[in-house]
């Protein structure tokens, strides 16, 4: 990831105590809706140097968005803003691979304000229709897989 700003390594959605920035480059904190993807590409470029690849990471929150807010909408705007070349790393909760999460799913709902969307392994892979035909690919799968020991 390349940065306007000298110092700079990143713009991070979530965490306090990243805010604080050291010798090795500079963070920057976005108080946003990920639904409002006009302020958070605003915000981001006030540091990051678009003129580059950048990481886009969704860690753990496309499941607060629902099917009905269009978090593929949401995905394809943040994507089509940044440069060719850069990266999309998502991680999602999977509908498809215990038989029991969406009941478990439905109880937790009941109690919690915010409710979760657990998607199937072709909805995630949606994610990433912008890798397009003999592009990098999703590289979909539970993360174990990804790090083989
Ligand atoms: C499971 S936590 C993951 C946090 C962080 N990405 C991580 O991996 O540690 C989900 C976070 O998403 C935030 N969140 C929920 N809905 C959101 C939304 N519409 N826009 C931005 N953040 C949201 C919550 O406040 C919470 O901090």
């Amino acid at each position: 990831m390349k940065c306007s700003h000298p110092d700079c390594t990143g713009v991070h959605d979530n965490t306090q105590a990243l805010l604080r920035s050291s010798p090795e480059g500079a963070t920057e904190y976005v108080q946003a809706d990920l639904r409002d993807t006009e302020l958070i590409l605003e915000r981001a470029a006030d540091l990051l140097d678009f003129g580059q690849p950048v990481a886009v990471m969704l860690i753990a929150v496309l499941h607060l968005i629902q099917d009905d807010e269009d978090p593929w909408g949401i995905v394809a705007r943040l994507m089509d803003a940044v440069p060719p070349g850069s990266y999309l790393a998502i991680s999602h909760p999977a509908l498809d691979v215990h038989h029991a999460q969406s009941t478990i799913q439905k109880v937790y709902d009941e109690n919690v304000s915010t409710p979760q969307t657990l998607r199937t392994r072709d909805e995630v892979a949606r994610f990433f229709y912008r890798a397009g035909p003999g592009g990098a690919g999703t590289g979909a799968g539970p993360p174990v897989a990804a790090r083989p020991e």
